[in-house]
């Protein structure tokens, strides 16, 4: 068979389902599949930091038996100046079974995507983050129970883990409102490609710049940094434009009252979020953070057993 990528969440359309019923799988039986992945090797390269996505994918790989190479991208010859992004990933592919890359553009994403022979895993890239999008439906299923009729509003800057959240709550049938400043809103393609999936799948993908409206009746609010990295806006500009995004005490008493709050983390205490929110009981945090793990798994486990 040949081999697939998960750059976008819809390079893995149809397994959603089941890569979610998979992770929580994993997740209950966990240091019980020591052989799955017996003898492979993962090469993991950062462009940018990372603390959850770096250590899951690395003891997601110990755990089912294989074994995880930490890359920081410029200490290799990848790049521009230097051995063409091409070439590095044919050598690549000789050595292991699979590539995840933390990218800071996904035309390079991309490069590497085709020419790997080998699965190549996205640990973000400015246009999505697929693996975060999984671990957070898998904490949506275990919460919630279903994603048919809930309501999950995303609030803060349209980026690269708001654009993948829309199309996996398409593919789920999550409802999802992108609750953004005008000019910071969602990637438009996506967004359009995430609504006409939803249409068709009896969900919706919608747009706001009103959070007071938007966290009406809500199941779920979720909300990331507001400056990306390599994202240059100044801090004082973030500020003027995402304020009143902020999820606090005053939003989550808008939505319903078992409304569970989301992050991906790394968070900004008082900027995105109020520290009283992000450590008080609705919030779930960490579990998403660790099904990082699981989620990981998962996918490992589908892409290159
Ligand atoms: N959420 C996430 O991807 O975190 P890291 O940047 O720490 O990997
Ligand atoms: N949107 C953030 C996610 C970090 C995990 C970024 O790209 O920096």
């Amino acid at each position: 068979m040949a081999k697939r990528n998960l750059i976008s969440v819809l390079d893995m359309k149809e397994e959603w389902p089941d890569l979610v019923d998979l992770a929580i799988k994993l997740k209950k039986e966990r240091y019980t599949h020591g052989a799955l992945l017996k003898g492979k090797t993962l090469l993991m390269i950062f462009e940018k930091p990372s603390t959850r996505t770096r250590i899951s994918f690395d003891v997601a790989m110990t755990e089912l038996g294989g074994n995880a190479l930490h890359i920081d991208a410029s200490k290799i010859h990848m790049g521009q100046h230097s051995e063409t992004v091409e070439d590095t990933a044919k050598v690549m592919s000789r050595f292991a079974h699979g590539i995840m890359y933390r990218a800071y553009d996904y035309k390079v994403m991309d490069k590497v995507g085709e020419s790997a022979t080998i699965p190549v895993i996205s640990g973000l890239d400015n246009l999505e983050h697929p693996c975060q999008a999984l671990a957070d439906m898998v904490t949506i299923k275990e919460t919630k129970g279903t994603f048919r009729g809930k309501k999950m509003v995303y609030l803060g800057d349209g980026n690269n883990v708001c654009n993948s959240l829309m199309y996996a709550s398409a593919i789920l049938g999550l409802d999802m409102v992108a609750c953004c400043p005008a000019s910071r809103m969602p990637n438009a393609e996506i967004m359009l490609g995430a609504a006409r999936i939803a249409d068709a799948n009896g969900s919706k993908i919608v747009a706001s710049h009103d959070p007071k409206e938007a966290c009406k009746d809500a199941d779920i609010l979720y909300t990331d940094t507001w400056i990306s990295m390599g994202d240059d806006t100044p801090v004082n500009e973030a500020l003027k434009l995402f304020s009143m995004y902020q999820i606090n005490s005053d939003l989550l008493s808008l939505a319903k009252d078992d409304c569970i709050v989301m992050h991906c983390l790394p968070a900004h205490r008082g900027y995105e979020i109020t520290g009283e929110v992000m450590d008080g009981p609705q919030s779930v945090v960490l579990d998403q953070a660790e099904n990082r793990l699981h989620a990981q798994k998962a996918v490992l486990y589908t892409l290159i057993k």
